[in-house]
């Protein structure tokens, strides 16, 4: 068991789950929700942002195709006391015929696929950059008229993400942007 702090926030996880790091920490930095807003977040993983925007007054689903992801976050989300909506899932499949979103957001797993692949569940965090390019086929879908979709990328990621970039960070091996897609 992790245990992870985000201001007055704390996140636990265990080794099935992604653990909050710089890429999440950038996101979760410049974040900009309103309160009563409909937000999205999939790849929640620890539950982070989507815990963030519920605190914010926004009204939130979170998914995640990892089910150990799913029980940790809503964990996270008791413990912290807020309520979010989360289900588990690939991508967009978990959403009811017709929902719609102010703001989709996802930190995806965006480093290539390795060689030697696994089934570990934390596997999910980190291998498929074609998690990404299937997501920026399908979110259009899900975004309310005016709505707004805002992503992590990484120049480790090979996928190509047309957008304003709202905050960047260089680390040792890549450089991180959070993107807001046009
Ligand atoms: C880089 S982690 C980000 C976790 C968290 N949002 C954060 O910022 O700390 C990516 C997350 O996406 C999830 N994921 C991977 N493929 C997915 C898919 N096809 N559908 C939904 N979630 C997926 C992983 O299980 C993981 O929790």
């Amino acid at each position: 068991m992790a245990q992870t702090f985000y201001n007055d926030l704390i996140l636990e996880t265990d080794g099935n789950v992604y653990s909050p790091r710089e890429d999440s920490f950038l996101l979760a930095n410049n974040l900009q929700v309103k309160k009563g807003e409909k937000v999205l977040e999939i790849g929640t993983g620890s539950g982070l942002i989507a815990i963030l925007c519920a605190r914010k007054g926004a009204e939130v689903v979170a998914t995640d195709l990892n089910e150990h992801a799913i029980k940790c976050a809503k964990k996270n989300a008791e413990g912290n006391k807020v309520k979010v909506d989360f289900r588990e899932g690939d991508l967009l499949a978990p959403l009811k015929n017709g929902e719609k979103f102010d703001l989709i957001i996802f930190n995806p797993p965006y480093l290539p696929r390795e060689t030697k692949y696994s089934d570990r569940p934390i596997d999910l965090s980190y291998n498929s950059s074609e998690t990404l390019e299937k997501f920026l086929e399908q979110y259009r879908d899900f975004l309310k008229e005016n709505g707004r979709a805002v992503i992590v990328n990484s120049t480790l990621s090979g996928v190509q993400a047309e957008g304003e970039i709202i905050a960047e960070k260089k680390l040792a091996f890549e450089k991180i942007f959070v993107i807001q897609l046009s």
